[in-house]
């Protein structure tokens, strides 16, 4: 399946062009999404990529204030991936999938601490990445200690490499923050290895705390802001 939207009009050596943003995705994929859809009694109406439905949730963020053309990326840290994209004035220039996510965090948890998947996600919530407090919570466990950190600490390079990769090509441009989303997006401490490493501010995304509950949905009200960051893309698709 391809599909494009066009980005923007220009003059090139007295040419007038068109910027498009080109689209593929496979067909069976989107199939299978929309077969789910449908089993669940909804209609599916539209088909949206996740960045630019992270786009739709970051603007919720942006100061009303301050000029509209905003230079950011989006970190969507997940469980088996972590997407990057990078905005510049407000138009998606760069996407990437890296194949890690959560999940690794998991990993180290259940195979070098011997927790199973549960314990080891329960633990995750509890967690703080800074180092004393980490090291509190798993007493006597200072390598496995440093092993989450260096998985994390991995992530936090490779996000960096590539989000410098892109913006070599734009040293016109300064990025001015990255959001942090996804349902990793949590982890106490990860905010800050993020603005570390990157060096640029980070603000975590939970796109629940700019949006009003309905009141059938108040009784859980605590739940679901605890795992918003979870829900960015589909919030993200929600509010197009
Ligand atoms: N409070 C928390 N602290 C740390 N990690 C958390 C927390 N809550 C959930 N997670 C982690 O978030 C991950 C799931 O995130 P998310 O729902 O965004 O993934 P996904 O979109 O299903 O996966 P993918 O994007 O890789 O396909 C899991 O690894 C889970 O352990
Ligand atoms: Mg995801």
């Amino acid at each position: 399946m391809v599909d494009f939207v066009k980005i923007r009009d220009f003059v090139e050596n007295g040419v007038k062009k068109q910027e498009v943003m080109l689209v593929a995705a496979k067909r069976s994929h989107v199939k299978e999404l929309a077969d789910l859809i449908t089993y669940l009694g909804l209609e599916p109406e539209t088909i949206d990529i996740e960045p630019l439905a992270l786009a739709r949730v970051a603007a919720l963020f942006f100061e009303p204030s301050v000029e509209k053309k905003q230079s950011y990326a989006v970190v969507d840290f997940g469980s088996a991936s972590t997407g990057i994209s990078v905005f510049i004035d407000n138009i998606l220039r760069f996407t990437r999938v890296l194949p890690v996510g959560g999940q690794k965090i998991t990993d180290v948890l259940t195979s070098c601490c011997n927790m199973t998947t549960e314990e080891a996600e329960a633990a995750k919530k509890s967690l703080d990445l800074t180092s004393e407090f980490l090291q509190l919570q798993l007493p006597g466990l200072f390598d496995k200690v440093e092993a989450i950190k260096s998985v994390v600490g991995e992530m936090v390079n490779e996000i960096r490499r590539t989000i410098d990769f892109y913006m070599t090509q734009r040293k016109d441009i300064n990025l001015e923050k990255v959001f942090l989303t996804g349902g990793g997006a949590p982890l106490r401490g990860l905010d800050a290895m993020f603005s570390d490493g990157l060096g640029i501010p980070v603000i975590i995304m939970n796109p629940l705390e700019k949006l009003k509950l309905a009141d059938k949905l108040r009784y859980r009200e605590h739940e679901l802001k605890e795992a918003g960051t979870a829900l960015a893309v589909a919030v993200g698709l929600a509010i197009k």
